[in-house]
Parts: C-alpha cells; structure tokens; sequence
C-alpha cells in the first residue's frame, strides 16, 4: 500500500471506529497475525458470560469525586479518580475536546498505568513517546485497530503535550506476579478487552501462557488507577527470566540492562521494563520477532529477541513484571 492510501484507510477505519464505538475502547483486533499465540493478544473468547450493566452514581475507594456511569465508560471524556496524582492534564489526556477515540486518558487512565491491552506508559521518556507515536503514524509500529489511526489523527502538539505529561508522572506498582499451575479459570471480555474470571469459577491448566486479570474487574472497569492486575505464569518463569536478563541464561541473549538501565528502570531514551504489564512486554517481544514493531533499536532489539523461545518471552516477561517499577 503507498503512504498515501495506508493514511487514507487508516482515517477511515478510525472515522469507523468513532463512530461505531460504544464501549469504553476501540475494538480488538479479532485475529492473530502469522499464527502467533493468542494468549498475548487479548483476543476476545467467542463466549461471552452476560456482563452486569453498570448504573448510577460511582465511586471508588479514597476518591473524593463521583461519576455516573456513562462517564466512567466515556471514550471521550474518562473519570480522573485521583488529580492530585498527576500534572494538570492536557485536553488530548483528558478530553473532551480532541479527535474523537484519541483521548490518551480513556485507555492509558489518567494515571498512565493502562490496562494490559493497552500499555503502561506512565514515567516513560517524553522523546520515546514521541517517536512511538511517530511509528504508528509511520507504519513502522503497527496496531491497526487503535494507536495507528489514533497517531494519524493527532497534531504533533498534542503529541508533545501528552508525551510530556505521561513522563512526569511516576509509575506505582501495577501487576504481581504469581507463579502456578492452575490460575483461575478466565476468558477475555469483549467488553474490558482482557482476561476476567468466568462467573463459575474454578481453574484451569496454565500451560504455554501468561494469564493477565484485574485484581478486580469492577474497579477496573471503572478505570479506577489504584486497582491493579495479577499475572499467573509458569512455576519457575521468574527465576529463568532472571538468568535470561542478567546473564544471557544460554547464550542466545544480551544483557539487556545494558541499555535499559541498572535496575532495568529506564536509561536516557530507552525505556523503563521494570514493573511492566507482562502480556504487554510479552507482545512487544513477540511483535519485534515479527517485524510489528519498530524503533532506532529495531536493529538492536531485533538481534537481541531474534532467539528468544516463547517460553523465553514468557520467563523473561514474568521477571520484568515483578521487578518493582521505580
Ligand atoms: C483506544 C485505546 C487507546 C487510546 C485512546 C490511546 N492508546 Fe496508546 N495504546 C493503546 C494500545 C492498545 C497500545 C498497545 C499497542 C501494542 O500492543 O503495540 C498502546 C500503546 C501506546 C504506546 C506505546 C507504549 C510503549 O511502551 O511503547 C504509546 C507511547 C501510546 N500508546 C501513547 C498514546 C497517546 C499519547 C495517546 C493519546 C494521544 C494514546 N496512546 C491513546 C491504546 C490506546
Ligand atoms: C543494545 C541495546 C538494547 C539491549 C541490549 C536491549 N534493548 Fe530493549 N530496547 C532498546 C531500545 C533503544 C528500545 C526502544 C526502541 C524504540 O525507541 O522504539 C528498546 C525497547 C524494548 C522494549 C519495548 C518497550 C515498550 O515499552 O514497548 C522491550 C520490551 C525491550 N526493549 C526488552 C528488552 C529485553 C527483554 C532485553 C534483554 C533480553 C533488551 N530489551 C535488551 C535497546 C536495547
């Protein structure tokens, strides 16, 4: 496709999309490219468990504001549970004056933090941000349902201003980490776009998979940014996802605190791994695997993940995950 008609159909599909929308996010892709494994894409099950209509006035623990339920689902206008947290935000954050579907807070919440379809992008560099959205505007980074037509719709003053907003603010921790066998039974919601528990309960085998869930569902489908998420592994992941990162385990790694900082938190532009969702660093080094992502450090990251197993990916996700954010 030439640039031009690769722009052309992307503001179409977001005109689509705007239009079309009436959950809290723009829909998710329905399919996986090339066969990848599934688990990392929150591809939403074909059955879906009857959602229970939010109504009324909300709160949430500690937050002094209220919102009705319309607003807490808004894609134009999402609740800011706690603003004494974060920089005053700029109107691309917030809403509700900016491209229709392009609000940062409505997915990324207003604390950065996101949810795992989406990223934690809280306390990145400002200059990382930037040319992530200069990617996806590009094509060189591809996220066809959400981040493409959003870079494509939003001026580059905008762009800066949320850039500069997301890395002031410093990330808390936001996902723990549990190895087992049976994580409880779940299936991902077409409605919250990640994995919830079944109403039934029970578990399942884990198998080759990272299972991601809110801690709890209703508080985070009311987007409240202090309810955070648990990502079930495989017994063992972490430690081997250490020896992954630290030493290059058997050689088909590089160190990758070489460029991402000591302590994994972020060096210069590069960014921070510690603390990150780890469906999210699962799908990034399964993108980069796959020529889906981009970056100055396409060359650097693809040589680094070009061996990378995908219970390697797995491992050295749970260990970033479980490194604490700052
Ligand atoms: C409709 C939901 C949605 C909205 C609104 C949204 N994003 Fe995103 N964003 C996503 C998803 C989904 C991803 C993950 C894409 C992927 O897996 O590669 C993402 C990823 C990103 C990344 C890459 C993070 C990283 O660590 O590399 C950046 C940067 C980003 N978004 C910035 C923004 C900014 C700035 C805005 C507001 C202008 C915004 N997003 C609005 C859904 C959204
Ligand atoms: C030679 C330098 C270098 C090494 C070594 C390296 N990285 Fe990176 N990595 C980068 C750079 C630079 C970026 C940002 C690319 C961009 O600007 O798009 C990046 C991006 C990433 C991202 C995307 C982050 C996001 O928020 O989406 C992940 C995940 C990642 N690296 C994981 C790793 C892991 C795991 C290792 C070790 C196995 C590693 N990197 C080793 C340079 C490196």
């Amino acid at each position: 496709m030439s640039n031009m008609s690769k722009q052309v159909s992307a503001a179409l599909l977001f005109a689509l999309l705007a239009g079309l929308r009436v959950a809290a996010q723009a829909p998710n892709p329905t399919s996986v490219p090339n066969g990848l494994p599934t688990w990392a894409y929150n591809i939403p099950d074909k059955d879906q468990p009857p959602a229970k209509p939010l109504s009324g006035t909300i709160h949430v623990p500690s937050s002094t504001k209220e919102y009705d339920a319309a607003q807490v689902r808004s894609t134009t206008n999402p609740p800011d549970w706690f603003p004494d947290e974060h920089p005053a935000a700029p109107g691309i954050v917030k809403g509700p004056n900016a491209p229709p579907g392009a609000v940062c807070g409505t997915c990324h919440l207003m604390s950065g933090q996101g949810h795992p379809e989406s990223a934690d992008i809280a306390g990145l560099p400002a200059e990382y941000i930037v040319r992530q959205m200069k990617y996806f505007k590009s094509g060189a980074r591809r996220d066809n349902e959400r981040m493409t037509p959003i870079a494509t719709n939003v001026s580059d003053e905008d762009v800066r201003q949320a850039a500069d907003y997301f890395a002031a603010i410093r990330p808390i921790p936001w996902v723990k980490v549990i190895e087992t066998t049976t994580p409880p039974k779940t299936y991902v919601s077409s409605d919250a776009r990640h994995r919830v528990l079944v109403p039934d309960g029970g578990t399942e085998p884990i198998g080759h998979r990272i299972i991601e869930t809110p801690v709890d569902p209703t508080q985070t489908s009311i987007r409240n940014p202090h309810s955070a998420f648990i990502a079930y592994v495989p017994p063992g992941s972490i430690a081997k996802g250490e020896a992954l990162v630290k030493t290059g385990g058997t050689g088909k790694t590089i160190q990758c605190a070489i460029c991402h900082g000591d302590d994994l938190k972020g060096l210069g532009e590069v960014p921070r791994l510690a603390g990150l969702q780890p469906v999210y660093v699962a799908r990034q080094l399964i993108c980069m695997q796959n020529g889906a992502s981009a970056g100055t450090a396409v060359a650097l990251m693809k040589k680094v993940v070009a061996n990378l197993s995908e219970d390697d990916i797995i491992s050295i996700s749970a260990y970033l995950g479980s490194l604490p954010p700052r």
